[in-house]
């Protein structure tokens, strides 16, 4: 009896001192911002972000909220990621400062502590999980791959993909009397397959067949990345499978297009010339190969999708832009790259659409190096080194009237420049250039040969619901539904 009595106190003092200890751990850990003389909502125990935490709401809603509630009152904030302290930029410029004037203070995100070199070689070598000088060395190689001389190379094979998603809804349409599609569905066709023909110089298939394996490789990959991220304990972003697939094909592509002497002004003979230039390794071929994969496959989709739903919801837009189109081509029904991407309604609709649903809904930077930044006002504060800093580009991008609507107009006059210029307009990382051919050369043959509608199934709610279980992606689990016509 007396045994157990002890056992018992014991176990329930050393309990009370565990709970004693934790209390006091993160009565610590949350006066980082009151130490610091640094605004921001008062932290529960489950820091600022409890929704999230819990996965009832994305990261970016709750975020949104401090956003919200702080909007006219400082430059930046401090908040609570569970324990993890941000700092929460409010004022636009302060991005600039941060993003630009600033940035080697703040070049790493914090997703670089997911990858290990050795457990996964490939992935490792994506500079957005690269940090320093690997990561600027990373960064220039894929930068230099999308000139505007090699975009307007790789154009032809744009637009041929481009045609035969065209194709495809006209013969689904015709032989097959369906009208319905799942944007999300048709759009990762669409992305897959130009990724797949400008990358790996292959036919990915995704039009003629329903299990592309490139797609599949594609889909395990995102499933695999979003799994690594959210998990509390280190695991592969990308499963050996995958890596080898791609491995195999950068390996073919390369073989193929020196063995015949193919000369292409591409990213893919970009990425040779590397290997003679720089003796970069075949992991690193195989690498920048991956990098411009998972980056214009499911990102590029992500943002397609919504841009036909946009469409389909505000229809005087989409007469307004199939007349643009059509004009710009006569009776030719053949387009420039450069007439392409000179299309001011297209960029006003491409960007409007981007505005409302950014498939990137925030970015995050890490302090490497500690360094003072001044708000508006004077306010000034003491970044210090590790400390991260939240870039809320949802939240940025409602700075403008009536936010929650599709309002192409609004960007008359170049004011896509002034607003990117102001800091409320940031949707693109690296890619842009090539993300921008991607979406406009879809919306010119789609829209031009089709009228695009709502499908009574699909919600009418202005604003798609961000997915709380994606970790960055604005994805809609029902899928986008939407009814094509012969226009
Ligand atoms: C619609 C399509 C795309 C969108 C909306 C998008 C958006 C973004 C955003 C918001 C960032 C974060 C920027 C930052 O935190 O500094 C980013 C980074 C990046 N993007 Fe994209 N992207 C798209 C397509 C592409 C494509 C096609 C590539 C092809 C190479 C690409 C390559 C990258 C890379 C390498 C980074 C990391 C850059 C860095 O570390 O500085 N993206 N992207």
């Amino acid at each position: 009896m007396f045994s157990i009595t002890m056992t018992l106190l014991t176990c329930f003092f050393l309990i009370t001192i565990s709970i004693i200890l934790c209390l006091v751990y993160f009565r610590r850990k949350f006066q980082y911002f009151t130490k610091r003389n640094i605004i921001g909502p008062k932290p529960t125990l489950f820091g600022n972000t409890k929704e999230a935490f819990f996965k009832r709401k994305h990261l970016t809603y709750e975020v949104g909220k401090i956003y919200e509630d702080y909007k006219n009152k400082a430059p930046f904030v401090g908040f609570f990621n569970f324990t993890t302290p941000y700092l929460l930029v409010i004022d636009p410029e302060l991005t600039k400062q941060i993003m630009i004037k600033d940035f080697k203070h703040f070049r790493n995100n914090e997703f670089s502590t997911l990858s290990n070199k050795k457990k996964d070689p490939v992935m490792a070598l994506n500079p957005f999980v690269m940090r320093d000088d690997e990561w600027k060395e990373k960064r220039t190689e894929v930068a230099v791959g999308m000139t505007q001389n090699k975009l307007k190379s790789i154009f032809p094979l744009i637009e041929d993909v481009a045609r035969k998603f065209a194709i495809y809804i006209g013969q689904e349409i015709e032989k097959n009397s369906r009208k319905t599609f799942n944007a999300r569905d048709i759009c990762v066709r669409y992305t897959c397959d130009t990724v797949a023909t400008c990358i790996f110089a292959i036919d990915g298939g995704s039009f003629t067949k329903d299990d592309s394996a490139i797609i599949l490789m594609g889909d395990k990959m995102i499933r695999s990345i979003s799994d690594a991220a959210k998990s509390f304990l280190p695991k592969r972003l990308m499963p050996q499978d995958v890596e080898d697939f791609f491995v195999y094909l950068m390996e073919e592509a390369i073989k193929y297009r020196t063995e015949n002497g193919i000369e292409r002004d591409d990213f893919l003979s970009h990425i040779i010339s590397l290997k003679k230039k720089k003796n970069i390794s075949d992991i690193e071929m195989a690498s920048h190969g991956v990098t411009f994969f998972l980056d214009g496959y499911d990102t590029s989709s992500v943002a397609l999708a919504p841009l036909f739903l946009e469409l389909a919801r505000n229809q005087k837009a989409q007469d307004k832009l199939r007349a643009e189109l059509r004009e710009a081509v006569g009776d030719s029904s053949q387009i420039t790259y450069e007439e392409l991407m000179d299309l001011p309604y297209l960029d006003q609709v491409v960007y409007e659409s981007l505005r409302l649903t950014p498939p990137l809904t925030f970015s995050n930077r890490e302090c490497s190096e500690s360094i003072e930044i001044e708000g508006v006002k004077g306010h000034k504060a003491l970044i210090e080194k590790g400390l991260r800093i939240f870039i809320p580009i949802l939240s940025f991008h409602h700075y403008f009237h009536d936010p929650d609507d599709f309002i192409p107009e609004r960007f008359d006059h170049g004011a896509v420049k002034m607003s990117k210029d102001k800091g409320v307009l940031l949707p693109f990382g690296l890619g842009m250039r090539f993300a921008l051919l991607q979406l406009k050369a879809a919306t010119f043959e789609i829209i031009r040969n089709f009228r695009v509608t709502l499908d009574p199934k699909m919600s009418t709610e202005k604003v798609l619901e961000i997915d709380p279980d994606e970790l960055l992606m604005n994805v809609k689990k029902d899928g986008i539904w939407l009814n094509f016509e012969v226009a």
